[in-house]
């Protein structure tokens, strides 16, 4: 069942629509990531839900309150909403600890015992209690933001780009705590992210914004490999998009008859692949099979990238002459060499867009 549900929501900032038409529906103890380019209006959404403007048209609620309706709305400090904002937003003249305890009252007797949990549970030392904002790191200072949001241990906890001042270890290692701290403690989150591996690994439902639309709202693994449409399969990472004649389940295409998502389906449309489905062979140039050629191609380029490397293969049969070189995503330690020929066999099956443009 729906913890927190939006119908219809529209939102103008003068003629820029940044909100146009959302319905999101959220259960109870999920975690829901919503990506989209900049300015698409994934902040406009989390501002809206946390109370700091209203829709002009449409309806949130959040379990069996009604938190806004048009214009008639619940103020924000009655939400029960925790909202750790795009920039940390913390006050610079306080220090850490009057950051978190910010909302808890001043004479409460187990404050500064609930304060420093508070720092524990988001992996800070306790000794930087005393200090200011601006003699913490930006990630230091994202995760005081996010313990002054739980510190008043809300129904809802929703995040603006909390990770994007970590690198890339911090970040991931930040993701998962987090994860677990709030599954922990029951708190539903939304996720606003422009990081869509990010998205894909934290949430259990994943949102695709574009023009103040959800273009598709689904599991993680349904959107990566079954998107809705061609931009939005490129958004959720690297695409392969061939045109093909479709059959029974079959495709044919430049890689040769490969299988399909879709058996009902027949005619021209556009096929999707992740680069990590296509699987390659060295093959010496003299055992070439004639037969097996369009799928044989010629490794023009390689692109070192740690675990994975991206290897650009260009298509041996000339009736492909046209056809964009492919981007193949392998394991290091499989690569054939710079130059070599290679047999290219596909694993799984190629999607086929729901909203496919015939191409
Ligand atoms: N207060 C405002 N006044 C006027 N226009 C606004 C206001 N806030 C947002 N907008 C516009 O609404 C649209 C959506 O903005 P929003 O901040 O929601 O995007 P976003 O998806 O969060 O982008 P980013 O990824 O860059 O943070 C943009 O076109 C933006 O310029
Ligand atoms: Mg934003």
């Amino acid at each position: 069942m729906s913890f927190l549900e939006l119908n219809a929501v529209r939102k103008s900032y003068g003629p820029v629509v940044a909100l146009d038409g959302v319905d999101l529906h959220v259960p109870a103890g999920s975690r829901t990531a919503i990506v989209g380019p900049s300015g698409s209006g994934k902040t406009t959404l989390l501002r809206l839900i946390a109370g700091f403007e209203a829709p002009d048209v449409g309806r949130i609620s959040l379990g069996r309150q009604q938190l806004a309706q048009g214009l008639q709305s619940v103020p924000a400090h009655q939400r029960g909403i925790g909202f750790v904002p795009q920039e940390g937003a913390l006050f610079p003249h306080l220090s850490v600890a009057d950051n978190i305890g910010f909302g808890l009252a001043r004479n409460a007797p187990d404050r500064s015992q609930r304060i420093t949990e508070l720092m524990q549970m988001v992996a800070l030392d306790p000794a930087m209690l005393s200090r200011r904002p601006h003699e913490l790191s930006g990630g230091q200072q994202q995760r005081v933001a996010l313990a002054r949001a739980l510190a008043l241990r809300p129904r809802l906890m929703l995040l603006d780009e909390p990770f994007s001042a970590l690198d890339t270890g911090l970040r991931a290692s930040t993701r998962k705590a987090v994860a677990q701290l709030l599954g922990a403690a029951g708190i539903t989150t939304i996720l606003v992210t422009h990081d869509q591996a990010e998205a894909l690994s934290f949430a259990d439902q994943v949102a695709v914004m574009r023009g103040g639309k959800l273009v598709q709202v689904g599991a993680p693994n349904a959107l990566y490999l079954r998107p809705v449409d061609a931009a939005t399969a490129q958004f959720l990472g690297e695409t392969i998009l061939l045109p093909a004649q479709l059959a029974q389940g079959w495709a044919t295409c430049a890689l040769g008859v490969i299988a399909v998502n879709d058996s009902e389906r027949s005619g021209p449309a556009q096929i999707m692949l992740r680069p990590e489905q296509l699987q390659l062979t060295p093959v010496p140039t003299e055992q070439l099979d004639p037969d097996a050629e369009a799928c044989c191609g010629v490794v023009e380029d390689i692109d070192f990238g740690g675990a994975l490397c991206g290897l650009t293969v260009r298509l041996l049969d000339e009736a492909q002459a046209g056809t964009e070189p492919l981007l193949v995503r392998s394991p290091a330690i499989h690569i054939p060499p710079l130059g070599s020929t290679v047999q290219i066999t596909v694993m799984g099956q190629a999607h086929v867009f729901a909203n496919s443009v015939t191409v």
